[in-house]
């Protein structure tokens, strides 16, 4: 017998929540959720400070490939909750899994995760649907919100960047009828740095989509969209918009910035904490600048 019980030496937050009402409120108050992808406990830290401090509600997602770069799901639980608790934080938070494979999604229920994209896209669209449907099932019973896709993001695979495939609103409705809380659809946008060229939204198709389904919609994709876009896409129905590429870009800019000008050779500044506090305040700046743009400010 040790002296601790390691029962509950960290209690599940009761404000790690689902995103259910949190994006059903975006939704109808025409704003948006930033969802901000986390890579290690700097990133963690820093965007649960900023939203604290923008009293914002914040969605954390973790793709799989991030899930295994941190150690794995209950690590990535520990560190949030654990988080969550020594910093007070008192906003609503989520724990979602971003673009999760069908058997991910089981695997992050049942570790503590509030929340879950299965990632459905590559599929043909009569299987997406069936294990749409199994995914609702299972999110069900751990009171777990459900994310899915029609059509295609864009991004890079092997240096060419793919457009991706706009959605079709009759598969957009037939997901929102099986009870899934925010769709994802492609409507021009791309993962990663938007390439020169870029011809922007597809604001018709996302119209279409989102009178189809009449649900929070999901941007993902969401760094570097001019703000006039992002503006535009939540007032015709986006309510959720996913970010990840512009904090990495301000993380590393910063760094980049410290090391070339010598500073990080100088006295201590080998110690981790010094070497990556510019990184830190310029993902802080970023946050808080995407609360603003998105409208969720104060929405806590
Ligand atoms: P960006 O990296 O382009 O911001 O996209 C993030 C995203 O959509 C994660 O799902």
């Amino acid at each position: 017998m040790g002296l601790f019980s390691n029962k509950d030496i960290i209690s599940k937050p009761k404000n790690l929540i689902n995103a259910k009402e949190m994006v059903k409120k975006a939704y109808e108050g025409k704003y948006a959720i930033p969802h901000i992808n986390i890579n290690n406990l700097e990133w963690t830290k820093t965007i649960l400070l900023a939203a604290e401090e923008a009293k914002s509600p914040v969605i954390l997602g973790t793709s799989e490939g991030a899930v295994k770069y941190m150690g794995g799901y209950k690590t990535v639980y520990g560190m949030v909750t654990g988080l969550m608790n020594d910093l007070n934080i008192t906003v609503p938070v989520v724990l979602h899994l971003d673009h999760g494979s069908f058997e991910a999604t089981k695997i992050a229920l049942e570790n503590g995760y509030t929340s879950v994209m299965y990632d459905g896209s590559h599929e043909s669209f009569e299987k997406n649907y069936e294990n749409t449907k199994e995914v609702v099932k299972l999110a069900k019973k751990y009171n777990a919100s459900v994310e899915v896709e029609v059509g295609s993001i864009g991004g890079e695979e092997d240096g060419i960047i793919g457009e991706g495939e706009i959605a079709n609103p009759e598969e957009a409705k037939k997901m929102a009828d099986l009870g899934i809380d925010f769709l994802a659809a492609g409507i021009g946008n791309i993962h990663g740095p938007y390439p020169k060229g870029w011809k922007g939204l597809k604001f018709d198709a996302l119209e279409n989509l989102s009178k189809a389904c009449q649900i929070g919609m999901v941007l993902h994709g969401g760094s570097g969209i001019p703000k006039d876009q992002i503006q535009k896409a939540i007032s015709l129905g986006i309510s959720k918009i996913n970010i990840n590429t512009e904090l990495q870009q301000a993380n590393a800019k910063a760094i980049w910035k410290f090391i070339e000008s010598g500073e990080a050779k100088k006295g201590k500044n080998f110690d981790p904490r010094k070497l990556y506090a510019s990184g830190i305040t310029a993902m802080r700046e970023t946050v808080l600048e995407k609360i603003e743009e998105l409208g969720s400010k104060n929405k806590a």
